[in-house]
């Protein structure tokens, strides 16, 4: 049930086919070249696209523009103390910008750093620090609880090989966004906690989905059965050193970030604020306005009550239900925040090189004005991983109808996969790990 109202809509509409071919074709056949306004269903992403609650409309009537010392700053600052147990922060204009100001501060030329899976934006800054990022997953089965974990072993051998004194951090991304939005145990955690120590590195924790990681664990994990959500966020924290965030995503808002230090940490405090100020803005706004520290307050308070959480989680589990009734492949169990298919099993006729995963999100525009995004060939050229799309959920803002016509178009989708075209690129960029925003393809 979803633990929420509209208060205040948008319309929207699905373009008839001739205009949503017309819309696709334009775009060069990827969808982030649509215009928004074309799109019906829009599971691109969740980040920064959700729905605002009236409390935070209410806070951003609230916010205090001054460049130093706002009260829109330290009601932030209080909110992410009680939230998160950090009383240290860096603000920054979104997750990449608290990347930049974090890794920079705490990564030199020719030094590795393990994470459960980088995402790309982490991964980009590590190598703009001089770093070499290094993906630590655990193997997993489809329906393990903890398929988001680190694996410790692996970032023990990779210490032995670079020597420890190389490593200057332990990363876990919690939920592991690049690995199926997949939960991180508070188990996995300490354990992290432990490699960290033994290498004398920190720990930080990407904290971007921390509130729906903590519902999982209060799910699945035996020694949290009964805790609050909001006990169990502080305590997966407690063990980091440093967190970056997004607060496009569990902080609820549409746009703004910040890092989190320890009280004790002075000197690297003092090293992030720099470069907060430097590349950020002032170090009590950070690139957000002061209504957008306001925002951000409220939001990361909502995140961690119950009935907010658990409709979030569940709405995304609901769409891999509706998937599953209609034969679609899915990875299981879905994750916090989306449902990633397999579009190399849905349309097994075309090859890796052709794109099965842009084929099928191709189709799912064209069929139903649905947009989701590719992750597989187009996004990561070359590596021998699986064909994904995924379907990201934004918060707060869908309701059962809109799944069920996601549904009702894979179903749609499934009656004409013979049909299906495979695509080639005819434009992309030079930089091949961004060439799936901006490349222009044709169908076969
Ligand atoms: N870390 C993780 C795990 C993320 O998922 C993202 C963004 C970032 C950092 C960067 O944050 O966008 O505020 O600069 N993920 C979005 C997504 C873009 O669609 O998965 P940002």
């Amino acid at each position: 049930m979803r633990a929420y109202k509209a208060k205040s809509v948008e319309r929207i509409e699905l373009p008839d086919r001739e205009a949503r071919e017309r819309h696709l074709h334009e775009a060069g056949y990827n969808v982030f070249n649509l215009d928004a306004e074309a799109v019906f269903v829009d599971l691109l992403t969740d980040s920064g696209t959700g729905a605002m609650s009236d409390e935070q409309w209410a806070a951003i009537h609230r916010g205090d523009e001054s460049y130093a010392g706002s009260e829109s700053f330290q009601n932030l600052e209080a909110a992410i103390e009680d939230v998160m147990g950090f009383s240290r922060i860096v603000p920054a204009h979104q997750g990449r910008g608290a990347e930049n100001v974090l890794y920079g501060a705490l990564v030199s030329e020719g030094e590795y750093v393990p994470n459960n899976t980088h995402f790309d934006t982490t991964r980009a800054h590590i190598v703009n620090a001089g770093g070499e990022p290094v993906d630590c997953p655990i193997e997993s089965d489809p329906g393990d609880p903890f398929q988001g974990n680190l694996d410790t072993e692996a970032v023990r051998e990779l210490a032995n090989e670079v020597g420890a004194e190389r490593i200057p951090a332990v990363v876990v991304t919690i939920t592991n966004n690049s690995l199926a939005g997949q939960p991180v145990s508070i188990a996995n955690l300490r354990e992290a906690r432990a490699v960290a120590d033994e290498l004398d590195a920190r720990l930080v924790i990407d904290a971007c989905r921390f509130a729906e990681n903590a519902y999982f664990v209060a799910q699945r994990e035996a020694e949290f059965d009964g805790e609050s959500v909001a006990s169990i966020a502080r305590e997966q924290l407690s063990m980091a050193d440093a967190i970056v965030m997004s607060g496009k995503k569990d902080g609820l808002a549409n746009v703004g970030g910040f890092v989190g230090v320890r009280e004790n940490d002075d000197e690297f405090y003092e090293q992030a604020r720099q470069r907060g100020i430097l590349f950020e803005g002032f170090s009590t706004y950070g690139g957000m306005a002061g209504r957008d520290l306001e925002a951000m307050a409220v939001g990361l308070r909502e995140a961690v009550e119950r009935p907010y959480i658990e409709s979030r989680v569940e709405q995304v589990a609901e769409l891999g239900t509706l998937l599953q009734e209609v034969s679609v492949p899915i990875r299981t169990p879905t994750g916090g925040h989306a449902v990633y298919v397999d579009a190399g099993e849905f349309l097994p006729s075309i090859p890796r090189e052709e794109f099965p995963g842009q084929a099928l999100v191709c189709a799912l525009y064209e069929e139903g004005g649905v947009r989701a995004v590719e992750l597989g060939e187009l996004a990561f050229p070359g590596e021998d991983r699986a064909q994904l799309v995924r379907l990201c959920l934004p918060r707060r803002t869908y309701f059962r109808d809109h799944l069920e016509h996601v549904a009702e178009t894979f179903a749609t989708v499934a009656d004409r996969r013979e049909e299906l075209p495979g695509y080639e690129i005819v434009d992309e960029p030079a930089m091949a790990e961004l060439r799936h925003f901006s490349a222009e393809l044709r169908p076969l």
